[in-house]
């Protein structure tokens, strides 16, 4: 069950929830004139200029906490870049965004990608550093506790299975189809595991567990960081559990975490510790996929998008379809 006693935040009250639909839904149409296109720069660029500007145009002064990068690697949309109409009057807003969640996807015009942004009253969201995360999660409606980053895909599986009461063999994990996740794919295929693999996009892959529909129990693996924090963002909303590890792979990359004020580099960060309080979650699709259809371009100069805000304090899900016109 998602949490039932998060306090409504009135920071957030003041920057309509549904507001939040239309900066992902305009990051999605503009990536969406690039699928397929096999550009993944121009699809990526496209969208983050779409958001920001959609951003700059909300009541609020808002902080990219996750964004494009760091300042010196991202012209737009970089951690600590300021966004919104009312900088120093407006109410303070952490954001966290990846305004095209899967740009290979997009250049290759595959399944999943997305346009996606998470919300908070300021200091809510962990300043996840770009780096990897280890990363397991399940859907709603299970024990607190029933996975544990710090065991085994094997004892993770065991005691998902119990508390779904199925055998361990009938449980479906969800991992990105990468090459470090050899041995995970092959330990969880010894015990009889569905394994669907991803090409990209795990934000998609980790909600994808809180619907019944997906036939998704369970997700592992290693992603980005930035991407952990907003799947958690859209978790603290629906419910279901999450806990994430950074991976380093080098000293670089630890100096970057300290930057951020990460001290114990091998914690285990649950929910709570990367979205605190009330949060918004608000997707759009670009690509169709599990969770939301792609942008579709109808006869007549008319598109459609499909997307979905929520809000942890009232735990509301709205599922928002638009029809637009194509300017
Ligand atoms: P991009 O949109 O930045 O390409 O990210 C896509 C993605 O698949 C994420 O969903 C995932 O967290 C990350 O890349 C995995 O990284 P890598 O491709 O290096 O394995």
């Amino acid at each position: 069950m998602p949490e039932t006693n998060i306090a409504p935040s009135d920071v957030l009250d003041r920057v309509l929830v549904l507001e939040m639909v239309r900066v992902t839904e305009k990051a999605a149409i503009s990536a969406s004139a690039l699928i397929g296109r096999g550009d993944e720069k121009a699809a990526d660029a496209a969208a983050v200029e779409a958001m920001r500007d959609a951003l700059n145009s909300l009541y609020m002064d808002g902080t990219v906490v996750i964004g494009e990068g760091e300042r010196d690697e991202a012209p737009m949309l970089f951690i600590g870049e300021k966004v919104g109409s009312a900088p120093g009057k407006g109410p303070k807003i952490d954001i966290a965004l990846d305004p095209l969640e899967g740009t290979t996807i997009t250049a290759k015009a595959g399944p999943n990608a997305l346009a996606v942004l998470a919300a908070a009253e300021g200091g809510n969201l962990l300043n996840a550093p770009d780096t990897y995360m280890d990363k397991i999660a399940v859907g709603p409606g299970y024990p607190e506790g029933v996975i544990d980053l710090t065991k085994s895909a094997t004892e993770n599986v065991h005691a998902l299975a119990a508390a779904k009461g199925v055998a361990p063999n009938e449980i479906i994990a969800c991992v990105l189809d990468r090459p470090r996740h050899e041995k995970l794919i092959a330990e969880l295929r010894a015990m009889g595991c569905g394994v669907m693999l991803i090409g990209d996009g795990d934000v998609a892959g980790v909600i994808a567990t809180t619907d019944p529909d997906t036939g998704i129990d369970i997700y592992l693996g290693q992603g980005g960081a930035p991407e952990g924090v907003l799947a958690a963002a859209a978790l603290r909303c629906v419910g279901g559990q999450f806990q994430g590890r950074l991976v380093f792979r080098n000293d670089d990359e630890r100096a970057r975490a300290r930057k951020w004020g990460i001290e114990d580099l091998d914690r285990v960060y649950h929910l709570n510790d990367l979205v605190k309080g009330d949060c918004i979650f608000a997707a759009t699709g670009v690509t169709d996929g599990s969770l939301l259809g792609g942008v579709k371009r109808k006869a007549g100069g008319r598109l459609t998008t499909e997307s979905i805000v929520m809000r942890a304090s009232t735990g509301t899900v709205r599922w928002v379809k638009g029809e637009h016109r194509i300017r």
